[in-house]
């Protein structure tokens, strides 16, 4: 239809310049080759990521997320954390809090989400950490295949005990760095409709919480809810307002395998496929690539455990980089953008689809190596995959100053971006993906900015019964890209991000990902969840004095409005507002506040330059 839009002849050096903007490119070429060397080498020091918590001499404590800066960009700030390793421990921790009438927040020994959700009301708050939580761990029980887990066991351990059972859970994220606790409270998911469909809560059989609890009651509890209980369809994704999962017993099945195959097709009648193809395969998803107009389909199925085959996902993103590199890498996108030309991203946007689908897509058929599709292996191997967060002894063989680490490690000022992720009912995505296209033709380079974090990732999520879940069929779909350093710095192409954004939000009512995205798509969400007024309910009789919640958590559930009220200079720079005014965008370095092209509702901001 229009490949040859981003052509323009460039040099084959600096097509080889463009390749090293994109995350995903650099990283395939030495994915298989990181993957092999994983598990020996013992010469290299691989880092452990740092705590989200960190405490001053005197006391004081800080929370941040993962990339180690907020959306709003604000600190956290709080009085003390705990680190409970006994359920006894956990219900003291939150009894000393309900008597003290102190705000708290559960916080994992990572703390991936990106929303404020993990910061306590206040400043001086109590963070209850689940970074030692795993009491008794894992605990399979195959006559009602069943498996229950301590909250705070990082997804890794968690899947890998599973299979030593020979039992598995169909669905679970892609990163293993995360906790239990942590993916069913804001509603992870993996991809397809297979079973119950891919979102995690959906196969939770049963909670036990610590809640508040009054004063003759000691001011904490332990409580079991079980599917069929009202409050287990508030708990099962809870985004932590309810009060601290302390154990999780989740549906198994028998260990089964994946078969893979990736299809690289031009995206000329994706509106139409899209959703067939959903319901097609058990894990289907897919990468589109707008600059390029291609789309990599992943046909995905569930296979028996006979099957030869050991692949694994050896996902590119997850792998251990040296510091160096990424540091070298965000130089590269940093240039890119100063050039504010797209024309080396739109170049190298062909060649990494070509070259993913040619090199397996991150996937191996055996440790190290890809001989071709269908990639078959065991379903956690297939599905769950990290290895950039573990801790090895160290060595000298990069040198003093140099290690081996995940690309959002905060302790660098390195990969840097924005994830907005949003869920659209099914039966709208074509007229999306419609919309997206029609936004490329006017704007064809604006679809350029993708390609540095690889496209955009479309995955399936099934409805759910959770009272925050999804409440129809829907394709999520996910677009990272550049974030400044700078608050006040305009991005390249900025604008079609945002008008995508919005639509995704307000024209096509898309749900937010919990843990993911800026403010702007939490706009409204709790009127697209499965009942807010529901869950309400049950956190009122949960936790009545609201010490698990904060303005934040408040305004996601529509109880006040402030999203709508931000007005700073530069808001709109991060997603904390959509523009009314030019001051909200950057009119000094030439960004101004514009109508969308296609969706005219959209207020985004658009540079002259
Ligand atoms: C590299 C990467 C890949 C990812 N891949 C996927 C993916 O494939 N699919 C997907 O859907 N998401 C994905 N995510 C998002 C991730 O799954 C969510 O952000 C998840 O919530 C993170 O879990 P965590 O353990 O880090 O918890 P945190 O982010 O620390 O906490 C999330 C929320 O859960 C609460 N919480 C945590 N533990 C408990 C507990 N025991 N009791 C009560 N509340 C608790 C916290 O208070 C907070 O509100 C990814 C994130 C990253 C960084
Ligand atoms: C396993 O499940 C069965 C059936 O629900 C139950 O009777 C049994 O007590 C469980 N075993 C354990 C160790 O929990
Ligand atoms: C798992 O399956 C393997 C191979 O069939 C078998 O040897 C092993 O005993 C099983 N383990 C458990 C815990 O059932």
């Amino acid at each position: 239809m229009q490949s040859s839009r981003c052509k323009h002849g460039r040099s084959s050096s600096q097509i080889a310049l463009s390749m090293h903007i994109i995350l995903w490119a650099v990283a395939a070429m030495r994915g298989g080759v990181l993957y092999a060397s994983c598990d020996n080498v013992a010469q290299v020091h691989v880092s452990s990521l740092p705590s989200p918590v960190e405490c001053s001499e005197e006391g004081r404590c800080k929370v941040r997320n993962y990339q180690g800066v907020w959306t709003d960009r604000d600190a956290c700030l709080a009085s003390r954390v705990v680190y409970p390793s006994t359920e006894a421990e956990l219900v003291s921790a939150v009894a000393a809090a309900v008597e003290e009438g102190q705000k708290m927040k559960v916080v994992t020994e990572i703390g991936h989400s990106m929303s404020k959700l993990s910061c306590p009301a206040g400043d001086d708050g109590l963070l209850i950490s689940t970074r030692d939580y795993m009491p008794d761990a894992v605990h399979v029980n195959r006559s009602d295949m069943s498996a229950s887990v301590d909250a705070g066991l990082q997804l890794r351990h968690f899947v890998r005990e599973l299979a030593l059972h020979n039992v598995t859970i169909p669905h679970t994220p892609l990163w293993d760095g995360v906790s239990v606790g942590g993916v069913i409270a804001t509603g992870s998911h993996g991809s397809g409709f297979f079973e119950g469909g891919s979102v995690i809560s959906d196969y939770v059989n049963a909670l036990r919480m610590v809640v508040p609890a009054t004063a003759e009651e000691g001011y904490a509890k332990v409580l079991t809810l079980r599917r069929g209980d009202e409050a287990f369809r508030a708990a099962k994704i809870s985004l932590g307002l309810l009060g601290v999962v302390s154990k999780v017993t989740f549906a198994v099945l028998p260990m089964f395998k994946r078969s893979l195959t990736v299809k690289l097709v031009s995206d000329d009648d994706l509106e139409e496929r899209m959703a067939p193809f959903a319901k097609e395969h058990d894990f289907a998803s897919l990468f589109w690539v707008p600059s390029a107009s291609k789309v990599l389909y992943k046909e995905e199925n569930a296979v028996d455990v006979s099957q030869e085959g050991d692949g694994v996902n050896a996902f590119p993103l997850v792998q251990p980089m040296l510091a160096s590199h990424i540091l070298k890498m965000r130089a590269h996108q940093d240039a890119v953008e100063r050039s504010r030309d797209a024309s080396g991203l739109c170049m190298a946007g062909e060649k990494m689809v070509e070259h993913r689908v040619k090199t397996g897509d991150g996937y191996v058929n055996s440790p190290g190596r890809f001989d071709g599709f269908p990639v078959v292996g065991f379903n956690h191997h297939m599905q769950t995959v990290g290895g950039c967060q573990l801790h090895k002894p160290s060595s000298s063989d990069v040198g003093a100053d140099d290690w081996w680490t995940c690309k959002w490690d905060p302790r660098l000022e390195g990969i840097f971006y924005h994830h907005t992720a949003v869920a659209i009912p099914l039966a709208s995505v074509a007229d999306f993906v419609r919309d997206v296209k029609r936004l490329r033709e006017i704007n064809p380079q604006g679809m350029c900015v993708l390609n540095m974090f690889g496209g955009i990732h479309v995955r399936f999520v099934a409805s759910s019964d959770a009272f925050l879940g999804d409440k129809v069929d829907s394709a999520v779909f996910e677009l990272v890209y550049y974030r400044a350093r700078d608050g006040k710095q305009g991005r390249l192409f900025q604008d079609v991000m945002e008008e995508i954004e919005q639509m995704m939000v307000f024209k096509y009512m898309g749900k937010p990902h919990w843990g993911k995205n800026r403010n702007v798509a939490f706009h409204g969400v709790a009127q697209k969840v499965v009942s807010t007024d529901k869950f309400l309910s049950v956190k009122a009789e949960l936790d009545p004095d609201g010490l698990f919640s904060s303005a934040w958590t408040d305004e996601l559930l529509g109880l006040h409005d402030t999203f709508a009220k931000a007005d700073d200079d530069h808001c709109a720079l991060d997603g904390i507002c959509t523009c009314n005014e030019d001051r909200h965008c950057s009119p000094s370095t030439g960004y101004t506040c514009q109508r969308g092209y296609i969706f005219h509702e959209a207020r985004v901001c658009r540079s002259s330059n």
